[in-house]
């Protein structure tokens, strides 16, 4: 729908980065975004340079098509270029995928530096980025940096967003913004497999992403107080684990002491509270001590939430304790 392109590029061209219809495929949802990326780079057996830890959704996506997954180490902040350029030298990768922006899960945010030189590798490469945002609207603090593309013109760079965060997954309203012959090669893909996204959902988006602004700040809202509600409660019942607060997303990435989150997220679930243990976020199973932990929940949730975890720690600590036991009597 021309009415919901058009609105999507002027929510770019207001945030810097010069945008025509022409230059944006609407799809369904970020994920469906992700993939025709993918479809349009990667051929099976070519490698997938992709953050550690990383949504999951873009590594089932990689796997998908056949890809092989090399990680780039996501840092306070987020990947750094030195190492883009090293492993990207070291793999031959065909394609890039980031979400610089309120990393899905450590909430890290790229600084703006490292963006221009992530954007300026992709257009001395010719290696293209995916620059996922659909988190980048869930701002809590400050001003995250622009979109790459905004600071590399000309790079081979796909930016994707969505409202699924904003507004709602089940509208299945997310977006590609790439240079037009991309977007026609896009187009094509896209229309092989659905024709393209259901009128109705294109009508009812093309209204609410005039709303954006509004619907950023009402998140804003809504997302300050109860970040600060889960990091309140962790520090006075899990004080142990570590996590760094996160500017902006919607989850926080703890790491537990001496444990195995995932022997820890089996026992938290007898405990009824389903965690999501770090090793799932990542393609070579790392990060076997971290936890994320959303805290989009309403509050009543949050603080029923970090009880059942704090009990299950308690178990878990006492069984590990009796474990070592065991091993001494051995
Ligand atoms: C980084 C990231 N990309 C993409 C998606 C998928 O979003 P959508 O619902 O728009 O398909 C998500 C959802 O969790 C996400 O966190």
């Amino acid at each position: 729908l021309s009415a919901l392109r058009r609105a999507i590029a002027g929510e770019y061209t207001k945030d810097g980065l010069d945008t025509r219809e022409e230059h944006v495929l609407v799809t369904n949802g970020a994920q469906q975004a992700i993939a025709l990326c993918a479809a349009l780079c990667v051929q099976r057996g070519d490698t997938v340079l992709v953050e550690d830890p990383t949504y999951f959704g873009a590594l089932e996506v990689c796997r998908t098509f056949g890809a092989r997954l090399a990680t780039l180490p996501v840092q306070a902040e987020g990947v750094t270029p030195e190492t883009l350029r090293e492993r990207l030298t070291a793999t031959g990768a065909r394609l890039i995928y980031l979400t610089p922006t309120f990393q899905n899960p450590t909430g890290s945010v790229m600084p703006e530096t490292s963006r221009r030189e992530v954007g300026a590798i992709a257009l001395a490469t010719g290696i293209p980025i995916i620059d996922d945002r659909a988190t980048a609207d869930l701002v809590i603090e400050g001003r995250p940096p622009a979109a790459i593309a905004a600071l590399a013109p000309g790079a081979p760079i796909f930016t994707i967003g969505s409202l699924s965060k904003l507004v709602w997954p089940g509208l299945r309203v997310g977006w590609i913004r790439a240079s037009e012959p991309l977007i026609q090669r896009l187009a094509r893909a896209k229309t092989a497999i659905d024709l393209g996204s259901p009128t109705l959902t294109q009508a009812i988006g093309a209204r609410l992403v005039a709303a954006i602004p509004e619907a950023r700040r009402l998140r804003q809202r809504e997302l300050k107080p109860r970040r600060d509600l889960l990091t309140t409660l962790l520090r006075a019942e899990l004080p142990d684990w570590q996590f760094v607060v996160p500017t902006g997303g919607l989850f926080l990435w703890a790491k537990l002491p001496r444990a195995d989150a995932r022997e820890y997220a089996q026992l938290a679930f007898r405990h009824g509270i389903v965690t999501l243990p770090g090793s799932t976020m990542s393609a070579v199973e790392d990060h076997a001590s971290h936890l994320r932990l959303p805290f989009f929940a309403e509050p009543d949730t949050l603080r029923a939430g970090v009880n059942r975890l704090a009990a299950a720690w308690r178990a878990y600590r006492g069984r590990t304790r009796e474990r070592a036991k065991a091993v001494a009597i051995v």
